[in-house]
């Protein structure tokens, strides 16, 4: 009797879960799927997916990779394409893409909103890419660390060079990381390109790692395994927000390159009806208020989204001119990514 009872109550329950199943798969159906290929920090790119959820209904599968990677994957893949919608990550990989013909022009009703210098990526990509965000280079350190170690301060590029930073310098991977392409070009526009690779085969010598992604540096700079890293200032201010870590950020003397992060619609998307309700939402000033709730403290491309005051204030820093364009262009780019392997990587 005991028995049975019990065989007929999971059954019960299998039979409401089998139900409960059938009616999650139509209401994915109805309402929609998305492949969402992400390249920002982690955290930032789960809540926007939790939120895009809940806002439309639609199921997202999502992963989380570095620019440079995420740009080889949609290149792998753009025979059948599997990705619907490239969010985040800096702009330059995201140009290559357009160039290159692997992702898809789209004029969002949202493009009203955007400040210059996001539709200005709209406009060198031909209309396949857009700006979501805006962050300058720079380094940091662990002030108290630093105090340990008993050196000077850096305020520099030039200071990195310097022997008592031998083996405490970090940084990501060029091929891998968006962060470190715009290093290599930004070191390319201030000192131009034998000078650069002079200066990169210097700093080789002090460099301990080289990541694979972008903000890594920060993260061990923060707990003292690298004195130096080398990232974009946002992301040397999270570990201060999150943890209290005393960090000081750097905004070199010399002048910086900064990142337009970027989104693009894959081209031959499995769901470009989701893809494109993805893109209008991520423009929207709510969506773009989520960042600083990841503790990720870019400055938003919409002129209404709030921003943080943990936000490296980009008015107060020496920013070059960097040229999209040319540092974004799949020869430019393909071509100084190989220098550097020859020159830097292969030693
Ligand atoms: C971090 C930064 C972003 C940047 C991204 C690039 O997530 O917060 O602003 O776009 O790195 O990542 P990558 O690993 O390609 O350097």
């Amino acid at each position: 009797m005991t028995r049975s009872f019990t065989a007929g109550r999971l059954s019960a329950v299998a039979a409401a879960m089998l139900i409960s199943a059938v009616l999650a798969a139509q209401e994915a159906r109805a309402e929609g799927n998305l492949t969402v290929y992400c390249s920002v920090q982690e955290e930032w790119c789960q809540l926007m997916v939790n939120e895009f959820q809940k806002a439309t209904g639609i199921a997202v599968a999502m992963t989380r990779k570095s620019s440079g990677e995420t740009f080889a994957q949609v290149k792998a893949e753009a025979a059948n394409p599997r990705g619907d919608i490239w969010w985040g990550g800096t702009g330059d990989p995201h140009l290559q893409a357009a160039e290159e013909g692997l992702t898809e022009a789209y004029e969002s009703p949202g493009m009203k909103d955007l400040n210059d210098w996001a539709v200005a990526q709209h406009k060198t990509g031909g209309g396949k890419t857009v700006g979501i965000y805006m962050g300058a280079l720079g380094f940091g350190y662990n002030e108290d660390v630093l105090k340990e170690r008993g050196v000077e301060a850096p305020k520099c590029w030039a200071d990195l060079l310097k022997p008592e930073f031998k083996g405490e310098v970090q940084i990501a991977n060029p091929n891998s990381s968006g962060t470190a392409y715009t290093f290599l070009a930004t070191m390319v526009q201030i000192l131009g390109e034998e000078e650069a690779f002079t200066y990169l085969k210097k700093l080789n010598d002090n460099v301990n790692q080289y990541t694979k992604s972008g903000a890594a540096p920060s993260q061990a700079a923060s707990r003292g395994e690298t004195l130096i890293g080398i990232t974009f200032q946002h992301d040397l201010v999270t570990p201060a927000v999150t943890a209290g870590v005393p960090m000081v950020v750097v905004s070199p003397c010399e002048g910086t390159g900064f990142e337009v992060g970027s989104m693009s619609i894959i081209k031959g998307a499995p769901n470009p009806d989701s893809a494109k309700k993805w893109y209008d939402w991520a423009l929207t000033p709510e969506a773009q208020a989520l960042g600083a709730q990841a503790a990720q403290f870019q400055v938003p491309s919409n002129k209404s989204a709030p921003i943080s005051e943990n936000s490296p204030k980009l008015s107060e820093i020496k920013l070059i001119d960097y040229d999209f364009a040319k540092f974004g262009s799949s020869s430019e780019r393909k071509r100084l990514l190989s220098r550097w392997d020859q020159e830097i990587g292969a030693q």
